[in-house]
């Protein structure tokens, strides 16, 4: 362990193959571990991504990281966090890595409309409602020359995009910091305060998308909580707060 005087960062455990950061991290949490200790892995043979997918890696060819939160919030507010990630990796990889990331809400960060990061936030409630822990898992694609068939059209790597590799342990450490001050923007005024900045870097407003009850229609904004507004042509806007999917242009 390496000890840093902010939050995010403070306890770095840097491991070399485990099945997933995430479990790794959820036992420390169980531990005692305290807020802004982070797991980073080489290889996950078992990488967890959203909605029950596999997240793949090639071994070292990637950043994955796992963060572990305490926040004092409602369950409910937990997926505000990948809003918050998102944008502490594209304030990370835009000087860190020369690119220009954009975010697809609510988890991805893409370059030239491909995905080159997910983010994952698996929230541990208490029996208030309320988040006891969060694990925020963070999966940038780095090094990457090439992708599984399943990937090939929808990811990137730094290295795809930009033609040469990347040293992972300063794209890391800009991550970390990024995250901090990100967090702790967000502690003290919401995603209020983060959504103008989150809008600037959005792929997704105006694009169309498929709404968890089945219906299709235009995102149009983000609101002050993070929920998606999505005009289905009804005369008013329909909030989603998870489930969204952007269609194919
Ligand atoms: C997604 O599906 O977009 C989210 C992917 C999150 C992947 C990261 S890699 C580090 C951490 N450990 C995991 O098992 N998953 C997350």
């Amino acid at each position: 362990m390496t000890a840093v005087s902010r939050l995010v960062g403070r306890a770095v455990r840097a491991l070399d193959t485990v099945e997933s950061t995430q479990a790794v991290l959820a036992r420390l949490a169980r531990e005692g571990a305290p807020e802004g200790t982070v797991v980073t892995a080489r290889h996950q043979t078992a990488g967890r991504g959203r909605r029950g997918q596999p997240w793949w890696d090639a071994p070292g060819q990637s950043l994955l990281v796992s963060v572990l939160l305490r926040p004092p919030i409602l369950t409910a507010q937990a997926p505000q966090l990948s809003l918050v990630a998102g944008l502490a990796v594209a304030d990370a990889l835009g000087p860190g890595a020369g690119v220009a990331p954009r975010l697809r809400w609510p988890n991805d960060v893409l370059i030239d409309g491909r995905k080159v990061c997910g983010v994952l936030p698996e929230a541990v409630s208490s029996a208030d409602g309320r988040v006891g822990h969060l694990l925020l898992g963070i999966g940038v694609n780095v090094d990457q020359s090439e992708f599984p068939d399943d990937l090939r059209d929808h990811a990137t790597s730094l290295r795809l995009v930009t033609g040469v590799s990347h040293n992972q342990g300063r794209l890391l450490a800009g991550l970390l910091a990024a995250l901090d001050r990100r967090y702790d923007e967000w502690l003290a005024g919401g995603f209020a305060r983060l959504r103008e900045e989150w809008r600037r870097l959005a792929s997704t407003l105006g694009e169309r998308v498929r709404i968890p009850d089945g219906r299709e229609g235009v995102a149009v904004d983000v609101d002050d909580d993070g929920a998606l507004l999505v005009d289905a042509g009804e005369g008013v806007l329909t909030r989603v707060v998870a489930g969204a999917r952007v269609l194919a242009p």
